[in-house]
């Protein structure tokens, strides 16, 4: 038997939703995660540390009593073109939120708030940056003529590099991303700048999207790429930098409003979250590689101790559920019904 032992690994991007969907899900990430960096992408965006803190009190008692104690929700504040500084310092003093998460409007679930330009934040990205509270970007343009394949690679020189020639100090995490431009950019940036990577991300390329017609359930945001970025991701996570660090952005949505004429962003992998991980690091040799990426390297970029406790798994076949309930709805997970090659064992 084939067993992997790694330290506790951290979700460093994860959408818990709220009320009873967040209930259904949260054991999956729970099980896994000693923490993880909450979204902060509600109906009503976490705008507010008074917001946060709250939502951090649902999650709370969301969790299974046999859980309780056994993990920690790292808030975010959602940036608008309003976000005070006033803000920002109260956030930092809660000791409760870790980020401010930037959406430009329009470019993915619930970012109607989001920032239209960001020059109109330039001085809470001061504060941020004399408080030394991370952004978090999701980094994609949003004007409709841009195609969408090429969004992210755009953004870095429309967005991120003004951003970082002018903040040189703020700290940075490039989220989710999905082509080897941003591996190299992140690369060759200061150590200012971390980049999370999700494991679909590195598991499809865009064919899955339309393998023998339409598959919405393959649907996120960024859009899943062309082959080559994929192998770029792969090389980037197995590389020991610890720039690149997990971040699964996992994302439910039930499944009547991913199957429909215009269906919703997002793949949700909480269930196997680094099941999936270990079948990318293992098809490239780099199994080892692992713990790192997934438990080390996110916590140092947050500055928080390194856990303590391991979680185990085994090599051995399971079939993911074909749905999970989703507060009475049905979630349809990543790899429904088909083969994930690791299995958790505790
Ligand atoms: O696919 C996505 N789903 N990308 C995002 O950025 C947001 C997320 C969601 O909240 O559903
Ligand atoms: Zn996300």
């Amino acid at each position: 038997m084939i067993q992997l032992t790694l330290i506790r690994p951290d979700d460093c991007h994860v959408h818990l939703r709220d009320d009873n969907q967040m209930c259904s899900i949260l054991p999956d990430t729970v099980r896994r995660f000693a923490r993880a960096i909450v979204m902060p992408n509600l109906k009503l965006p976490v705008s507010t540390t008074e917001l946060a803190l709250a939502y951090r009190k649902r999650i709370y008692s969301a969790l299974p009593v046999a859980m309780k104690g056994h993990f920690t929700p790292l808030m975010t504040l959602y940036l608008t073109d309003n976000t005070p500084s006033s803000e920002i310092i109260r956030a930092k003093e809660s000791g409760a939120v870790h980020g401010i998460k930037f959406y430009p409007a329009g470019a993915t679930t619930h970012s109607n708030s989001g920032v239209t330009d960001i020059t109109k934040c330039y001085s809470t990205l001061e504060t941020m940056e004399r408080a030394d509270m991370p952004l978090l970007v999701h980094g994609e343009v949003t004007d409709p003529e841009t195609d969408i394949f090429d969004r992210e690679k755009i953004f870095i020189d429309k967005v991120l590099i003004p951003v970082i020639k002018r903040f040189q100090k703020l700290r940075i995490v490039f989220e989710h991303i999905t082509t080897k431009e941003a591996v190299e950019f992140v690369k060759e940036t200061s150590n200012n700048i971390g980049a999370t990577i999700t494991a679909h991300h590195m598991l499809l390329n865009r064919n899955a999207m339309f393998n023998s017609g339409i598959r919405p359930h393959h649907y996120c945001l960024p859009v899943l790429k062309h082959e080559t970025h994929r192998r770029a991701l792969i090389e980037a996570a197995i590389s020991e930098n610890p720039k690149f660090f997990l971040g699964t952005d996992s994302a439910p949505h039930s499944k009547f409003t991913k199957e429909t004429a215009c269906g919703c962003a997002g793949i949700y992998t909480s269930h196997a979250a680094i099941e999936l991980y270990a079948e990318v690091f293992e098809q490239a040799n780099a199994l080892e590689k692992l713990e790192a990426f997934a438990s080390f390297y996110g916590a140092d970029f947050y500055k928080m101790p390194r856990n303590k406790d391991t979680i185990s798994m085994i090599k051995e076949n399971w079939n993911a559920p074909a749905q999970i309930d989703f507060s009475g709805e049905a979630l349809i997970p990543f790899r429904a019904n088909e083969v994930v090659t690791w299995k958790m064992t505790d």
